[in-house]
């Protein structure tokens, strides 16, 4: 099955999708992620090749494209937030290791149990009890609960998609939170509080069970006063639409696009118009307030947001192939300088190396109809044995049998170096090893 994803949502749409679960058998009892070992189980779907990505930390590789936005946006929060004596009130962390627990990267966010989010079929686990961060907010409450009130993480975040020009199971993100205690958020007016009178919020019920039971009311939560919200609503929509404005420029056009987020109520994407269409360029809201709870945090009111730094990244420097950001290519990297953004810092291609195209078509087991496939499975299957140069797949047939009753799928399967040209013998051969990996992996007969 392969989703048609808007190319380029990575935010609100990861919280409202529909995937199906499909079961995986580890090779080995245990897996080395991040220098630790963990025990492998029937929820253990890291690939060798998701493993490879890890500890390149190309958003910290001097003047990499990703690193100078990571710089952009650290700086303008440096500058933007600082204390009487001048200096600056945001911590930065980046170098989290990425594995987290599913209890970090959805319950304590209150991401319902039964969230397709959560399945096998979209993020990589190390077993059952861990796996790699879907999004940088993972950490969101053990930052609060370790004392911070402002801060920035930056990582890299892992989610198993579709295989295309934008998409790519490696990505990085920045999320901030900024939290303000009454006495701050009031201190011109004392007499103002940031929770109704008589509401109580309690922990122990902030999980909902299902999706269903999501709060939706865009105006704010119960719990909070209108005052609170709107001030901080403010502050968030300022200090964001003036991020967007030095990215972008000062004469960019933006608006702001109700949404929804479990961790946030309400929540807003900031869109900006670049080139003839609205470009969603990152989440935020006001954080809910059980989480601030959860991490013993009182009287406080805190806006958050999230934004995927190669989606900005592929627009700001015009990189028409997400695959380039992890190239070594000297002729890549070189184009760039941290010091000369804001001036016209365009990509231009290294040199045009030819596409091939070829299908790959099978029939399912007997028991299989189209739908029970997992386009996902098929792709990492793809990326494991082919690595970076396939640059899209495409589901291009599927077909039940009038007689019979079998299911057939048909697979495009595009390849392209980043760096040099394939000759059609080298396609080949890497086209039948992925076509004998695939017939023994998922029990099918090439066509
Ligand atoms: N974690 C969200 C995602 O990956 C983005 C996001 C939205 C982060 C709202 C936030 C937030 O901190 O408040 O799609």
């Amino acid at each position: 099955m392969i989703r048609k994803l808007d190319i380029i949502s990575k935010y609100s749409k990861y919280f409202v999708r529909n995937v199906r679960n499909q079961s995986t058998r580890p090779m080995c009892d245990t897996i080395s992620v991040c220098n630790r070992n963990y025990p492998t189980d029937s929820w253990t779907n890291i690939t060798p090749n998701i493993l490879s990505y890890q500890g390149r930390n190309i958003y910290m590789k001097k003047n990499h494209p990703l690193s100078i936005l990571r710089q952009q946006i650290v700086n303008y929060f440096y500058k933007t937030f600082v204390n009487p004596k001048g200096n600056a009130i945001f911590s930065v962390f980046d170098n989290l290791a990425p594995v987290v627990t599913p209890e970090q990267n959805f319950d304590q966010l209150l991401i319902p149990k039964d969230h397709p989010s959560r399945s096998k079929s979209d993020c990589y686990y190390v077993n059952e009890k861990h796996l790699l961060r879907a999004h940088t907010t993972a950490h969101q409450v053990d930052l609060l609960k370790s004392g911070l009130d402002n801060y920035l993480i930056v990582g890299d975040v892992y989610r198993r998609d579709e295989i295309n020009a934008t998409h790519f199971p490696v990505f990085h993100q920045i999320d901030a939170v900024r939290t303000l205690h009454r006495d701050k958020l009031f201190k011109n007016n004392p007499e103002l509080e940031i929770f109704e009178t008589n509401f109580k919020t309690s922990p122990t019920s902030f999980l909902p069970i299902k999706s269903s039971l999501k709060c939706i009311d865009q105006t704010k939560q119960p719990c909070h006063t209108m005052e609170a919200v709107k001030l901080m609503e403010h502050e968030l929509k300022t200090v964001l639409v003036r991020l967007a404005q030095t990215l972008f420029g000062k004469d960019i056009e933006y608006r702001w696009v109700d949404s929804y987020f479990p961790f946030t109520q309400p929540s807003w994407e900031l869109e900006v118009y670049w080139k003839g269409e609205w470009l969603e360029l990152l989440g935020s809201g006001i954080m809910r307030n059980e989480i601030l709870e959860a991490a013993g945090i009182g009287n406080t009111i805190g806006w958050a947001f999230g934004v995927g730094l190669e989606r900005l990244a592929m627009v700001l420097f015009e990189i028409p192939d997400i695959r380039l950001f992890w190239s070594n290519d000297s002729g890549f990297l070189n184009q760039f300088k941290e010091e000369d953004f804001g001036k016209h810092m365009k990509y231009k291609p290294i040199s045009i190396y030819p596409q091939c195209a070829n299908d790959l078509s099978f029939w399912l087991p007997d028991n299989m109809g189209v739908d029970d496939f997992v386009g996902n499975d098929f792709n990492d299957v793809v990326r494991d044995v082919a690595g970076d140069i396939v640059e899209q797949v495409s589901l291009i047939d599927k077909f039940k049998h009038p007689k019979t009753g079998k299911s057939s799928l048909c697979f495009r399967i595009v390849y392209r170096h980043m760096e040099k040209t394939l000759t059609q013998n080298e396609v080949n051969e890497i086209h039948s090893k992925i076509t004998t990996t695939v017939e023994k992996r998922f029990n099918v007969k090439i066509r």
